[in-house]
């Protein structure tokens, strides 16, 4: 077994942060976990109870927890506040700090393909562009001897979380019910935009690879799954582990794209280049998409 770190994780009860949280103490890690305490942590993880949005609270936590992490990782980071807060707070207490960000930094209308993660165009005055601001926020900062890494999940599924990776079956809580019945899915552009999920268990083993990775310091990468496929084949992968068919319908983009602008992030091919992940030597995501589906309709049933 690799050496025990010292594990703070800000959440660390929900879904990114809660497989996350049980991969690190099924690893042999202390696990720490920042959260309300409005849900049970997973076992083996020791509670540090604060809001993140109230500052004093959260800095009184921090400093009664009292201790040094080797790796701490902020899962629910919104915004360029919390980057902000976790150079304040962490600088002088972790060795290496992960920042979750997300591929919904990159603007819709502008994507190469494969998109790497320079030669982007970035969205504002959204959660993608929260994002994006707080990811310069560590760009920009002095972060002494703490080293950071910023990583840009798409797409996460797996146990823990709801199926449904484009709307208007996105983390759909009847899918399978509706799979069953034989109804047909209403998949906006027909389910054609090109995705590239990422596992839940994969994301948490790519962020206990940044601990101790000195070439992973300063960078943000892109992290994603080993399988590309057009959305709608995400469903059929579903359907095939149910033994069903699976029938679309095609919504109008413009028409959806009208009711819901907030939303136009969903409409682009999600797929990434993942060179500097490998190049950084981060673990690279390698379940196939048909395998996790199956873990992850198999936790539903
Ligand atoms: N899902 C995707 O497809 C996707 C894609 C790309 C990126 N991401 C990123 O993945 C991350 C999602 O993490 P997650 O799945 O663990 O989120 P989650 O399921 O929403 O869970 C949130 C966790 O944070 C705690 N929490 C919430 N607000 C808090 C606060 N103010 N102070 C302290 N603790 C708080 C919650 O516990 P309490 O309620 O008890 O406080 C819980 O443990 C986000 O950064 C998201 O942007 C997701």
């Amino acid at each position: 077994m690799a050496t025990p770190l010292n594990i703070l994780l800000i959440g660390g009860s929900g879904f990114v942060s809660g497989t996350l949280a049980r991969l690190a103490v099924s690893r042999g890690h202390t696990v720490s976990a920042v959260t309300r305490g409005q849900r049970a942590l997973p076992a083996g993880v020791t509670p540090v109870i604060a809001d993140r949005k109230d500052s004093a609270a959260f800095a009184a936590a921090i400093q009664q927890a009292g201790s040094h992490w080797d790796l701490v990782v902020d899962c629910i980071g919104y915004g360029p506040e919390d980057a902000q807060q976790d150079v304040e707070i962490f600088r002088e207490r972790t060795s290496h700090l992960v920042f979750i960000s997300t591929d919904f930094v990159y603007a819709p209308d502008k994507r190469r393909f494969p998109q790497a993660e320079d030669d982007a165009d970035y969205l504002d005055h959204s959660y993608g562009g929260k994002k994006r601001e707080a990811e310069l926020v560590l760009a920009g900062a002095d972060t002494g001897t703490m080293r950071w890494t910023v990583l840009r999940p798409c797409h996460i599924y797996g146990p823990g979380s709801l199926l449904g990776c484009l709307p208007e079956h996105g983390r759909d809580p009847q899918l399978i019910e509706r799979l069953r019945q034989g109804e047909t899915l209403r998949l906006v552009g027909g389910g054609h935009y090109l995705q590239q999920p990422i596992l839940a268990a994969d994301l948490a083993q790519t962020i206990l690879s940044c601990a101790g990775n000195a070439a992973a310091h300063g960078q943000i990468c892109n992290v994603s799954g080993p399988t590309i496929v057009e959305s709608w084949q995400y469903y059929q992968i579903i359907a095939d582990i149910l033994g069903v068919p699976l029938a679309v319908e095609e919504l109008s983009v413009a028409d959806y794209l009208r009711a819901n602008p907030d939303r136009a992030s969903f409409f682009c091919h999600r797929i990434y280049d993942l060179s500097r992940l490998a190049d950084c030597g981060l673990h690279v995501p390698a379940t196939p998409l048909a395998d996790g589906l199956r873990g992850h309709v198999e936790s539903l049933l």
